[in-house]
């Protein structure tokens, strides 16, 4: 992907917002107690989007601040979560104070960040002994229709989760796996894919070539009750110094 290319995808959520929130999955409540631990503490959620991990962690009771550069899924997370202190910001420039954070979150999202910059400015928002958190759902490609509906996107969409690289103040990162599934009518799985930063930016009849592509796939092996996707919720953690 060059440049340009990453920055227009990386952008491309505020387009998508609605469908984003009405389509993709959440977290299961074991990767978000791993990663946030047991008691409840002051957590930043970077790249919060339309909330989808937000509600976890306020759910488990955490004092949540949300942070995303773009507005309209700042707004879908607002309508959400009414309660939760929500701020236009990036992860290159935290509007947070220095050391006021237990955790930093990310969910579906690290891989937007620019490291090099993203790193410091997370160890700077977090206390001593703080950690970062980060998780990816990834479709489970052992079903045969799974396969299939991905397949479809070549090699757009990783399969595979490869660790985080973290320098100091951050510690050796560990990893841990969790299962998911979320069952979607036909509606939602096209909104599902049509949310994919690399389907909202194609032009409208190539677009619309993917969604007809998928809808075929779903009326092929749906059953009244809908599909079921089944995902693998890869986690990881590290410590700051
Ligand atoms: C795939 S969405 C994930 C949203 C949410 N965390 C979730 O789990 O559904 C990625 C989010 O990262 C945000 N994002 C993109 N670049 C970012 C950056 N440099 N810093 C912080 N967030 C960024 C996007 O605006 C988008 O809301």
């Amino acid at each position: 992907m060059t440049t340009d290319e990453f920055r227009l995808r990386a952008a491309s959520f505020g387009g998508v917002a609605d469908v984003y929130e009405r389509t993709r999955p959440g977290y299961p409540d074991d990767a978000v107690r791993w990663l946030t631990g047991d008691r409840p503490v002051r957590v930043l959620d970077l790249g919060a989007g339309t909330g989808k991990l937000t509600r976890s962690l306020v759910a488990a009771g955490h004092d949540v601040v949300a942070v995303d550069p773009s507005e309209p899924m700042l707004a879908r997370l607002r309508t959400v979560l009414p309660g939760v202190d929500a701020r236009a910001g990036s992860a290159e420039r935290l509007p947070l104070d220095d050391a006021t954070v237990d955790v930093v979150t990310a969910g579906q999202a690290y891989h937007w960040f620019e490291p090099a910059t993203a790193l410091p400015e997370i160890a700077r928002v977090l206390r001593p002994g703080g950690r970062l958190g980060l998780v990816w759902n990834l479709r489970d490609d052992s079903v045969g229709w799974v396969d299939e509906l991905w397949s479809m996107f070549g090699d757009h969409e990783s399969r595979r989760v490869d660790d985080p690289q973290v320098v100091p103040p951050f510690g050796p990162i560990e990893r841990q796996t969790f299962r998911h599934e979320q069952r979607l009518d036909r509606d939602g799985l096209l909104g599902l894919v049509a949310s994919r930063s690399y389907v909202a930016v194609l032009a409208a009849p190539e677009r619309d070539a993917v969604i007809a592509r998928v809808g075929a796939l779903y009326d092929r092996v749906a059953s009244p009750d809908g599909v079921v996707l089944p995902y693998l919720t890869h986690c990881f953690r590290s410590t700051r110094d």
